[in-house]
């Protein structure tokens, strides 16, 4: 195949979905890598590029509100107020799906991920369309996600023939993802809606993102969002660490460690702004790689509002 073109032509995008091809699309948490989400054979393609397992169900996308009871059934109230309050935007519902709904999509599960993303461009996409888009992030598997289109393009851009170019992602971490059993609210993975907003509209849920609950995400792996760079936590004796590089939250972060060191830093956000610093963790992550570094610290960030999820993430890409 020829090498991928980066444009912002939603036609030619919408022609090559109705075809069958795969296009990357933005969103506002990471790229997808998205397909006709009711056509096996167009799916397919998605877990072939990605080098995916066939364990690891996919997410379908949807434009409009009212494609939800096309797709699924038995919608939990709680469900629906997470829908209305919150799409489009970064949170994912695992329901009970309807037949139309390919066994290749959810992996032979009886339930299927599906959220409305917040990008205008994409947004657009899928109300022109008449299907659901299939779209997981368009990276290969096991690996950080994309947030920009030329991150798609570097790894994926021989595989498929055109990536939408809708900016860098404002939110830049994956979806939260959560399912519904009796009246209780499952969240499978952290992500782009904290768990302070879920909460605020629906009451306690249950966190259920490690690898010993029952109800889980079968793609949540513990190595996961990985670089190559090898990445470390730091602690009191982060001067006698073996470093070539440091990821901290801010310069206040680093002013209040006394950090001595003499290698790189990269800021999340120069000033402390949590949504700043979630939307730079990934690109972060790959210039560890571009710039060859073999070991680099990194600091936790306080467990709440979105540095949860980066710290998930962080977590995840170094074990
Ligand atoms: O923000 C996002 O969610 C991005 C953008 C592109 O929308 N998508 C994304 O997709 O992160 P992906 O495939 O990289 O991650 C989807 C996760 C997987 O861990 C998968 O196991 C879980 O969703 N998942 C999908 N369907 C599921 C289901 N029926 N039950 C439980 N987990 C499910
Ligand atoms: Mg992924």
């Amino acid at each position: 195949m020829a090498v991928a073109e980066i444009g912002t032509d939603l036609n030619r995008a919408i022609d090559l979905l109705k075809l069958d091809n795969l296009v990357a699309i933005p969103t506002e948490t990471v790229y997808g890598l998205a397909a006709n989400g009711l056509n096996p054979l167009a799916v397919s393609q998605i877990f072939q590029v990605k080098n995916r397992p066939h364990f690891d169900p996919l997410i379908l996308h949807i434009g409009k509100i009212e494609q939800l009871d096309d797709l699924a059934q038995n919608i939990p109230q709680k469900a629906k107020i997470l829908a209305q309050q919150f799409w489009p935007g970064p949170i994912t519902l695992v329901l009970e799906k309807k037949d139309v709904v390919p066994s290749i999509v959810t992996s032979g599960l009886p339930t299927v991920g599906i959220r409305m993303p917040n990008h205008p461009m994409t947004l657009e996409l899928l109300q022109r369309i008449s299907f659901p888009l299939a779209a997981p992030s368009a990276n290969p598997f096991k690996y950080v996600s994309p947030t920009t289109a030329q991150h798609v393009f570097n790894q994926l851009g021989f595989q498929i023939p055109y990536i939408l170019d809708g900016g860098n992602c404002k939110i830049g971490i994956e979806s939260t993802i959560v399912a519904f059993h009796n009246d209780d609210v499952h969240v499978l993975r952290l992500g782009g809606l904290s768990l302070e907003k879920i909460e605020s509209v629906i009451g306690p849920v249950i966190v259920s993102t490690d690898i010993h609950t029952t109800i889980q995400a079968p793609g949540q792996l513990l190595q996961h969002y990985a670089p190559s760079c090898k990445l470390v936590p730091i602690d009191e004796s982060t001067d006698k660490m073996n470093l070539d590089g440091l990821i901290l939250l801010s310069k206040n972060s680093e002013k209040q460690r006394k950090i001595n060191l003499k290698i790189k830093r990269f800021y999340l956000s120069e000033a402390g702004d949590i949504l700043e610093a979630s939307s730079n963790l990934f690109s972060v992550l790959r210039q560890l790689d571009d710039l060859d570094l073999k070991t680099v610290g990194f600091e936790w960030l306080e467990e709440n509002g979105l540095g949860r999820a980066i710290n998930d993430r962080l977590k995840r890409a170094s074990n």
